[in-house]
């Protein structure tokens, strides 16, 4: 025992829940977590690509947390630095080139190899790296009481893309598309819902595409899944057989959602009304060019099967301004878009090339200053429709998991909706990691206030 690893994730849910992975096996080894810096023996930084100029980022961090150790600490000894995530999949080794403080090389497959890894570390070789990619790699499978979650817990379901959008790494960083064993993720959900937990995301890159080209992994695999079960199907079931109040799935795409995931919806209380579903763009060239497989128009069909659900439920997504080509009258169809949809929420994010994908070769035409320009008018109009929808539930009673304190204010709690907003309200009593029914108040652009009125 009494090695410690000091642990900073960057980036998607998928990240945290390798963080959580990661954890696991260390602790396995003898590591216990430390937030301090300077009481670590390994310090691992769980990376993301999402945001551009990722790798720089990294060895930033890594002298900045060189300062502060030194700071507390005069003379001690460095960590071990080690990255994973996306940035070490996508760098390997070059990582070693550019910064003479990492060790540990550790690719998004490799994490049930970790201690492999550390191994090779105490026989004493200077460096070390895994960022083997298989078609076949096993799922690391955590049990309930090894979370380090505690409201909410996830459940990998898929891993990995298929679909190769141009400006996308993912498929590069996280491999070929694999789906879990649906009897494994079911029972995982039982033994989460028996643990106590009020809430599950079942996670993927593109959920939707569970079982159609996925391999499946581990022993268990019954007839029914070897014949192909869809996503609809296993969200029916694991909604039927977990016992947990609260099911969340992300991520959507759009070729893979149907009518059916919506009917499952409606049927169980227990599914929440949230879905998070990227179209990227509003205008059909820019798709073509993004390889996204569908057009605006069928975008637009999928959002209407959502909004004809008999739940009321919220719809997030994600949007690209300033992908190469993109002309001022294609950027208005993704504002024509925005404006009819009506987001709950929207990520948005100004294109930038990423190393390997096709997009990264085209010519990018579009300036720096006019992806600005439209990020801020995008941004700009999904506030506005944000507001409305968010000041629709004044005076409505949501039913909110208690997650945490509010990071303004220590007399209030903070949590989720079933539709996934922020709420806070003022601490009545003890309702950590409980579902609290509280009245909206009062609306801010990305948070709703209220009071408890029941537990
Ligand atoms: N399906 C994945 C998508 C991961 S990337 C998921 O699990 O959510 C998340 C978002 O980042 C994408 O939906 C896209 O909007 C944005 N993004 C990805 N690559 C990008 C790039 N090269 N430039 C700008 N935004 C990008
Ligand atoms: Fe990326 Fe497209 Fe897959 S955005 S994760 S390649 S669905």
């Amino acid at each position: 025992m009494n090695k410690k690893v000091y642990l900073e994730t960057y980036g998607c849910q998928m990240n945290v829940h390798d963080s959580e992975k990661a954890t696991y096996m260390l602790s396995d080894l003898g590591y216990a977590q430390t937030s301090e810096v300077d009481e670590a023996d390994l310090v691992l930084l769980n990376t993301c690509m999402v945001r551009e100029k990722a790798a720089r980022k990294v060895y930033t961090r890594i002298n900045e947390i060189k300062r502060d150790i030194s700071k507390a600490a005069r003379g001690k000894k460095l960590p071990v630095f080690g990255v994973m995530g996306c940035v070490a999949q996508a760098e390997a080794d070059r990582l070693f080139e550019r910064s003479r403080d990492i060790k540990m090389v550790m690719g998004t497959q490799a994490i049930p190899r970790l201690p492999n890894l550390m191994e090779q570390l105490d026989k004493g070789f200077d460096r070390v790296i895994d960022v083997r990619l298989s078609k076949e790699a096993e799922f690391l499978e955590l049990q309930a009481d090894n979370r380090q979650t505690k409201h909410i817990a996830y459940i990998t379901i898929t891993e990995g893309c298929n679909k190769f959008c141009s400006f996308c790494i993912v498929p590069f960083t996280r491999g070929r598309e694999r789906s879990r064993p649906a009897d494994r993720i079911v029972e995982e959900a039982k033994s989460l819902g028996k643990q106590g937990y009020q809430e599950i995301h079942l996670l993927g890159q593109n959920v939707n595409s569970y079982g159609l080209s996925g391999r499946y992994h581990g022993n268990l695999v019954s007839a029914e899944e070897s014949a192909g079960i869809t996503f609809a199907r296993l969200l029916a079931r694991v909604a039927e057989e977990s016992g947990v109040p609260r099911i969340k799935f992300t991520t959507s795409y759009p070729r893979d959602f149907d009518d059916e995931i919506v009917r499952v919806m409606d049927e169980h209380d227990n599914l929440c009304e949230w879905v998070h579903l990227p179209a990227q763009s509003g205008n059909d060239r820019v798709l073509r060019a993004m390889r996204r497989g569908y057009t605006r128009r069928e975008y637009i069909d999928k959002i209407e099967a959502i909004k004809r659900s008999k739940k009321d439920i919220a719809i997030t997504g994600d949007m690209i301004v300033g992908f190469p080509g993109e002309t001022d009258d294609d950027f208005s169809e993704t504002m024509s878009l925005v404006a009819e949809v009506e987001y709950d929420g929207l990520y948005i994010f100004k294109y930038s090339p990423r190393p390997r994908t096709p997009a990264a070769a085209y010519a990018d035409s579009i300036t720096e200053e006019v992806k600005t320009e439209r990020f801020l008018m995008l941004q700009d109009l999904q506030d506005r429709i944000q507001k409305r929808r968010y000041e629709r539930y004044i005076g409505r009673t949501v039913e909110v998991l208690v997650e945490g304190m509010s990071s303004r204010s220590s007399s209030d709690y903070t949590g989720h909706t079933r539709c996934n907003k922020v709420v806070n309200f003022p601490i009545a009593s003890d309702m950590l990691g409980r579902l609290a029914q509280v009245k909206v108040t009062e609306v801010k652009s990305h948070s709703l206030y209220g009071v408890m009125v029941k537990a």
